[in-house]
């Protein structure tokens, strides 16, 4: 069995494509629909970082904010029918570098969102944030627009490391930005990679500590993955060995819990009742529509689920949106997702999960009886990966460690 690792939430993004058998036209399927997500993806940064592989370009001198806003408004526009009525619950602003943005975009964008759709009053509304980008004014700005929930890619705190990962920002600049942040809105998460380049267990064991030191009630900490296609792939650093990777995993897990942060997801750590409510919609394979360049969505209707991905280069996205008399489309991929999918795509998010998922919301986020994956469960049951428990659909320690063979088991 392979062990599983610390890997970043599938996000907007998608499981790869197959051939798809629909469900079959009838009678409604889904009950009820799912909690319903908004993602906005930016695709710019100061400088593209050597290990990402997020669609995230390197901005131009100046950033083309209004057409990219008039693009936005198109996309949602267009998006619109596919949603009518559905409320939001939350919203996540990200990148690329979403605060790279001015503070009058950003105020625009948050206004466009909430003229065309009812965001619940307390809908959670994230900005990802480099630590390179912030600013105390902007930061206030975005915060009387409406950002109640701030997400830092501090990395480390270490410059050795930083300057390794080709970071625009020192570890002191992680250190204001956080402060600022914390300043500005009620939640901040700190992104944390581990298993750097040159990275020792005391290393990142200090830059553990160091986050801990601001209380932020979210943490997320990732393994460092080498990614193909990315200037990483192409010239690996030295990494630490699988044995000291697994140990600084074992001994953040270890540490956060001391700490007072649930564990709740592969990589996410939250204090009570401060688990990050978009993420854990995309884990309970609840609905989010995806506007920007790159961005996935998914969305139910009574009969059927709908997969989307917007084109990802910026320019053809906009040039798309905004001259249609050109006939390019901005919709890179348009799909109802086949019956004989749903098992592994549900799986794939909801046993990511700690506590997984209640067993009921396999047919109700799936218009699928649970009866159609009884065999995989016993199986998984019988091996130790899921819990006997028929209420939920909860992996066990042993099926979080090899959490892809327990995933595989649903394919
Ligand atoms: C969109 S970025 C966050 C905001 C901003 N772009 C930044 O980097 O500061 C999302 C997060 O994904 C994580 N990430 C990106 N590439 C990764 C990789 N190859 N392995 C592990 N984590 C990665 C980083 O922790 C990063 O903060
Ligand atoms: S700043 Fe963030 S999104 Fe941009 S290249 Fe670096 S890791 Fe990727």
């Amino acid at each position: 069995m392979a062990r599983s690792i610390a890997i970043r939430p599938a996000g907007q993004g998608a499981p790869a494509p197959r051939a798809a058998m629909p469900f079959a036209p009838g009678p409604s399927l889904l009950t009820s629909l799912p909690p319903l997500s908004v993602y906005v993806h930016v695709p710019w940064c100061v400088r593209k970082c050597p290990y990402c592989d997020f669609n995230s370009h390197a901005a131009p001198d100046e950033l083309p904010e209004d057409r990219y806003l008039q693009a936005l408004t198109a996309d949602l526009d267009q998006s619109l029918p596919q949603v009518w009525g559905r409320k939001v619950v939350s919203v996540f602003i990200g990148g690329g570098t979403p605060s790279l943005l001015s503070a009058a975009t950003m105020d625009a964008m948050l206004a466009l969102l909430r003229s065309r759709l009812p965001l619940l009053p307390d809908a959670e509304i994230t900005m990802e944030a480099n630590p390179g980008t912030v600013e105390a004014s902007r930061f206030a700005d975005f915060a009387a627009s409406g950002i109640n929930r701030i997400s830092l890619g501090i990395q480390s705190f270490d410059d050795d490391r930083l300057r390794a990962l080709g970071r625009i920002h020192d570890g002191r600049a992680a250190r204001e930005a956080i402060a600022i942040a914390q300043r500005h809105v009620e939640r901040v998460n700190l992104d944390l990679m581990f298993a750097l380049p040159g990275q020792t267990l005391d290393g990142c064991l200090a830059d553990v500590e160091t986050a801990l030191s601001f209380g932020t009630e979210h943490l997320s900490l990732y393994h460092l993955t080498l990614e193909p296609n990315t200037v990483f792939a192409k010239y690996p650093p030295e990494l630490p060995d699988d044995d000291t990777a697994f140990e600084m995993q074992d001994r953040i897990e270890a540490r956060l819990a001391e700490a007072g942060y649930d564990h709740y997801e592969i990589s996410a750590y939250a204090r009570p009742g401060t688990r990050c409510r978009h993420n854990l919609n995309y884990w309970e394979f609840g609905d989010y529509l995806g506007i920007g360049p790159g961005a996935h969505g998914k969305l139910s209707f009574h009969d059927r689920i709908l997969r989307e991905a917007r084109v990802r280069n910026p320019q053809s996205w906009m040039d798309a949106l905004l001259d249609p008399a050109a006939g390019a489309t901005h919709l890179a991929e348009s799909r109802l997702v086949g019956a004989e999918e749903l098992p592994f795509e549900f799986m794939l998010n909801a046993l990511r999960l700690t506590d997984g998922v209640p067993a009921a919301s396999f047919a109700e986020r799936t218009g699928l009886n649970l009866a159609t994956i009884a065999r995989p469960l016993a199986r998984a049951v019988e091996r130790g990966l899921l819990d006997e428990d028929p209420t939920r659909i909860r992996p066990t320690p042993l099926g979080r460690r090899f959490l892809n063979d327990l995933q595989g088991l649903f394919l």
